[in-house]
């Protein structure tokens, strides 16, 4: 039982190298079950009898280490004999290793341990448990180098030594069942070319962008090295270029045994389209001995689409291995470079668009209920990134924070499970209550250290942070959260008169502050912290932006005879900017909905359609296969948006998705009966895809919207599964209420 067991470490500190721990012991009496929990610090591999137990690869998967740990469960009844080996690998991780940023390593424990206990019960009733004490031993691993960052070497030759009997550690964390999904091993790629590059090095094409690593089947001569890089993108001459992986060295060292060895690494990840071998045993590669394996959380795929448009099917493409490459057990802002962290603000802006996708659920309820017990830390602040991660905490910044209300609230939409509302009803207060409590207004948030609209284009080429004025910003997700924790305490039958009196508050204050004759104001005193090296944050001050307005007719901040003007002003404001956005993370998802629902599908499909940047289509133009951090990472002239913060894959603007499947498809829950119980098909067609597909395997069944153009003639069909009932609205403004089968219509 999991009392017996202690947490134990090598006597020796192993550094970056892993190790294993090893337990052998005899059975003497028959066995009806047999079952082995594990969990680590750091991440492990475990082995019973020499057979590698369970699916799941890099358990036990990132918590908030220092408070809780996840644990697998493993059935070896099957494997166990008289004697038995229990074998457990581990190597640094994310709770060990370096992480977040810069030399951050050791920041949730100080060497790798493991809890292990095994319980069996014999066929005559009796029970045992092996557990992890002193008694087990600790020898070293062929891992002589494993981290998230920087890769794994991988000594085939290296002597296996006994360090000694494990040591006893003080761990404080609570260890938990898993929560989560299981990270799996997913799709295998084969190469798709060998490319000697003008620097005469040799690289491999994977043809995808993706997270995972690459598997080396070779035998070569003893003592024969492989050293690999990984690389997203090449640079405009056909070099390999890895410069934006910063710190993070993501090189793989394997040293050959002389028989048939298969090299992968065993605790670690990259983030990766190409390899370089920059050390190779032979003159000639064989691409066959190559296959890179994609890894993410094992999440259910729910959603489906495809339409007329290749270049829409490429972006959507981009944006199914977005979301598989970033969802690793966290979402997380990127897979390769030394980030790859819990980002709020990113995950916030996606989510909508990931639970249409996957299905979400269990991995958001696991990483959410670490978002709260940070949170408990710090009296209801929400940081950037969680698990909080750095000595130096990342800031605290409206849309980042929000996250804490925001995806609860679109789980619910999309699962409709109100006991994980009522979960996390608390944190949600909790958020909005920090948010009050701050000055230096009572009801709006003034002054801090945003990350603003991220990434936004109008102030200025390559500024960090848009033109919108972060005071308008924050006040308006202070707004959009308190709204949203009014609406969950309504479904769960609480009295949440408070909150609501707080939200008009705060809608009030805005439209005072913000507001005047209907339109946000041209200008704000500047509040906001500087931040030293992101000179552009001086320049945030404007009311008068695409972001600001979005947000104001999203959130409902303006009254609805104020719509139609605040509208037409975005529409000019696109036109202003050559009929493009310029929105960054905070305004891009509501964007093209704030358009649809005010009478705009046209400019909407006109930004979804743009091909010169910023847009989505410019990086399927330019040969993308995921999304892109910055829109155009990979600049107009073949160079490179910066060094130092350029993912090719950073989901975030792939949250368009929402409106390509809940507007232009049409396929939208409803919160009053979530989980796609009630669904609102109200699809809005357009030549420029001239048909689409869109379905979801809901908790309720396959919702399906399929139309298609003949002739000036458009034809809708649309599959409801029994029992749900379907709000559908045509173009035309005819409305039925269906429930289900499947039905076609045309107009
Ligand atoms: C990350 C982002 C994140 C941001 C905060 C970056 O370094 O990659 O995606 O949200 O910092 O602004």
């Amino acid at each position: 039982m999991k009392k017996d067991a202690i947490w134990i470490a090598s006597p020796v500190d192993t550094g970056v190298a892993a190790c294993t721990f090893e337990k052998k012991f005899n059975l003497t009496k028959s066995v009806k079950k047999a079952t082995l929990c594990a969990t680590a610090m750091g991440t492990y591999v475990p082995r019973f009898n020499g057979q590698r137990l369970g699916k799941g690869v890099l358990a036990p998967g990132w918590t908030c280490y220092k408070e809780r740990v996840q644990y697998q469960t493993y059935d070896v009844t099957a494997l166990l004999e008289k004697e038995n080996t229990i074998s457990i690998g581990a190597g640094q991780g994310w709770a060990v290793g370096d992480i977040g940023f810069k030399s951050n390593n050791r920041y949730f424990a100080d060497q790798i341990s493991i809890f292990a206990w095994l319980d069996i019960l014999f066929t005559d009733g009796t029970k045992t448990c092996v557990a992890t004490d002193e008694s087990w031993n600790v020898f070293t691993n062929e891992v002589t180098l494993t981290e998230i960052y920087h890769g794994e070497t991988v000594d085939k030759t290296a002597e296996i030594k006994l360090l000694g009997n494990a040591r006893a550690v003080k761990i404080g964390s609570k260890v938990i069942p898993q929560v989560g999904e299981d990270i799996t091993e997913q799709e295998r790629l084969a190469p798709i070319a060998l490319i000697v590059t003008p620097k005469g090095e040799r690289v491999i094409d994977f043809g995808q962008n993706m997270t995972g690593y690459v598997q080396i089947s070779i035998t070569a001569p003893r003592g024969s090295r492989i050293v690999l890089h990984n690389a997203e993108v090449l640079d405009s001459e056909g070099n390999f270029y890895n410069a934006n992986y910063r710190h993070a060295k993501s090189e793989m060292n394997y040293i050959c045994s002389g028989e048939a060895d298969v090299f992968k690494p065993s605790y670690c990840f990259q983030g990766f389209r190409y390899i370089r071998l920059t050390e190779y045993p032979f003159e000639n590669v064989d691409l066959a001995n190559f296959t890179a394996i994609a890894v993410n959380s094992d999440m259910k795929r729910t959603g489906s689409y495809r339409c007329g448009n290749e270049k829409i099917n490429q972006l959507y493409h981009n944006i199914i291995w977005g979301q598989k490459s970033n969802y690793l057990d966290i979402p997380t802002d990127c897979p390769q470079r030394d980030e790859r962290l819990g980002w709020t603000g990113d995950a916030q802006v996606f989510c909508r668009t990931a639970a249409i996708n996957f299905d979400i659920e269990k991995f958001m309820e696991k990483w959410l209920g670490d978002m709260a017990i940070d949170q408990a830390k710090e009296n209801g602040i929400v940081r950037g990134v969680i698990p909080v991660t750095m000595k130096h905490p990342t800031r605290i910044s409206a849309a980042w924070g929000d996250a804490a209300c925001i995806i609860p609230w679109q789980l619910y939409e999309a699962y409709g499970n109100k006991k994980l509302l009522k979960q996390h009803l608390p944190m949600m207060k909790a958020w909005v209550d920090y948010l009050h409590r701050t000055g230096p207004a009572e009801y709006l948030w003034l002054g801090g250290m945003h990350y603003g609209d991220w990434l936004a284009m109008d102030a200025g080429e390559d500024s960090y942070v848009g033109a919108t004025s972060n005071d308008l910003i924050a006040s308006a997700f202070f707004a959009w959260s308190c709204s949203l924790v009014v609406k969950a305490g309504k479904v769960l039958g609480e009295d949440v008169a408070e909150y609501e009196a707080l939200y008009a508050n705060v809608r009030k204050a805005f439209r005072e502050y913000f507001m005047e004759n209907g339109m946000p104001k041209e200008e704000f005193p500047l509040t906001e912290e500087t931040r030293p090296g992101h000179a552009m944050v001086d320049t945030v001050r404007k009311g008068v932006t695409q972001t600001a307005i979005t947000l104001i007719l999203h959130f409902g901040l303006c009254e609805e005879e104020e719509r139609p003007a605040l509208a037409a002003k975005l529409v000019e404001l696109i036109r202003d900017f050559g009929g493009r956005m310029t929105t960054g993370f905070v305004g891009t998802p509501y964007l093209l909905h704030v358009l649809s629902a005010h009478g705009y599908t046209d400019v909407a499909y006109s930004l979804l359609m743009q091909e010169r940047n910023p847009s989505w289509l410019y990086s399927v133009t330019h040969g993308a296969t995921t999304m892109w951090e910055h829109w155009n990472s990979l600049k107009e002239d073949g160079s490179f948006w910066s060094t130092d913060m350029n993912s090719f894959n950073h989901y975030a603007y792939g949250a368009v998705f929402d409106w390509i499947f809940g507007v232009s498809s049409g396929i939208k829950p409803v919160a009053a009966d979530p989980a796609y119980k009630t669904v609102e098909i109200a699809p809005h067609p357009d030549k420029c895809l001239g048909w689409a597909d869109a379905s979801i395997e809901s908790r309720n069944g396959n919702v399906r919207s399929y139309w298609y153009y003949k002739g000036e003639t458009v034809y809708y069909e649309f599959d409801i599964p029994a029992g749900v009932t379907a709000n559908v609205t045509l173009p035309s403004g005819k409305q039925y209420t269906l429930s289900g089968g499947s039905y076609r219509f045309a107009e």
